[in-house]
C-alpha cells in the first residue's frame, strides 16, 4: 500500500498488468519468444502499487524480481496469458504491456532430432488477449494496450486503438534499443488525440502513465 493516510490514488482499485514475453514450445527443449525485457511492466505495475492499486501481474518467463505490493501470476504461453488474465477479472483497469507471441508451434511430444532436412514449423495464430478484454462482458472501465512498431508508429498504433477497442494505446518505437534497454519512447494514443513523450527512464514513463490512470479511474 502506498505511504498517507489515504492510502494512495489508487487505493480500492484492482488493476491488471500483463507483462514480458511468452514462450511457444516447439518440443519439449525448444521454443519460440521474442526480446521483451519486462521492464516496463513491472515498472508500471511498480508505480500503480505505489499510488495504492490491488495490482495483479501476469508475467511471461523474466528475470526480474516481483514489485514490492504485487501479486505476480508467472505464465509461459499466450493461451496461458489468456487464461490467467481471465481468471484475474474483474478489475478496474488493464493494462496489457506484455509482447505476446502472435503464432504458436504444433509442439511436439519429444525432442525433435536433426535429420536430412530441417523440420517445418506449422503455426497457428494465438487469441488475441487485448481484443477479447477490450470486447469481452467483464471488460475492465479502462482498457489500455502497448504497440510495438518499428516503422509509422503512430499510424499503426492509432489503428490498433480502433481495432482492438481499446481506450488508450501506448505507442513504443522499438526500432532503436528500446527493448531490453533502460529507457522509453512512447506516444500516449487515447481518443482525443496523440500526446508525444519526451524519451525518458522507463521508470519515469510508469509514473507518469499511473498518474494518468489515477486521473481516469
Ligand atoms: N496483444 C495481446 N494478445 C496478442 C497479441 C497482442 O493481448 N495475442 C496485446 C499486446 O499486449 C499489446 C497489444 O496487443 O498491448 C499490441 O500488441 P502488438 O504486438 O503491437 O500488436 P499485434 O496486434 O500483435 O500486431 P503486430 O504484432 O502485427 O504489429
Ligand atoms: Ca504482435
Amino acid at each position: 500500500a502506498a505511504l498517507g493516510g489515504d492510502g494512495g490514488r489508487l487505493a480500492g482499485r484492482h488493476v491488471l498488468v500483463t507483462a514480458g514475453p511468452t514462450h511457444e514450445p516447439i518440443d519439449p527443449v525448444r521454443y519460440i519468444a521474442n526480446r521483451s525485457s519486462g521492464k516496463q511492466g513491472y515498472a508500471i505495475a511498480a508505480a500503480l502499487a505505489r499510488l495504492g492499486a490491488r495490482v495483479t501481474l501476469v508475467s511471461g518467463p523474466v528475470a526480474l524480481p516481483t514489485p514490492s505490493g504485487v501479486t505476480r501470476v508467472d505464465i509461459e504461453t499466450a493461451q496461458d496469458m489468456a487464461n490467467a488474465v481471465a481468471a484475474a477479472l474483474p478489475a478496474d483497469a488493464a493494462v496489457m504491456v506484455a509482447a505476446v507471441g502472435d503464432w504458436r508451434a504444433e509442439t511436439a511430444g519429444q525432442k525433435i532430432k536433426k535429420g536430412d532436412a530441417p523440420p517445418t514449423l506449422a503455426l497457428s495464430e494465438n487469441p488475441d488477449i487485448l481484443a477479447l478484454l477490450a470486447r469481452s462482458p467483464h471488460r475492465p472501465r479502462l482498457v489500455i494496450g502497448f504497440a510495438a512498431e518499428t516503422e509509422h508508429v503512430v499510424d499503426h498504433a492509432t489503428a490498433k486503438r480502433t481495432r482492438k477497442g481499446a481506450d488508450w494505446i501506448v505507442a513504443n518505437d522499438v526500432s532503436g534499443d528500446v527493448m531490453g534497454g533502460p529507457d522509453n519512447s512512447i506516444h500516449l494514443i487515447t481518443a482525443n488525440g496523440v500526446e508525444s513523450w519526451e524519451r525518458m527512464p522507463k521508470e519515469a514513463v510508469a509514473q507518469r502513465l499511473a498518474e494518468r490512470i489515477a486521473d481516469a479511474l
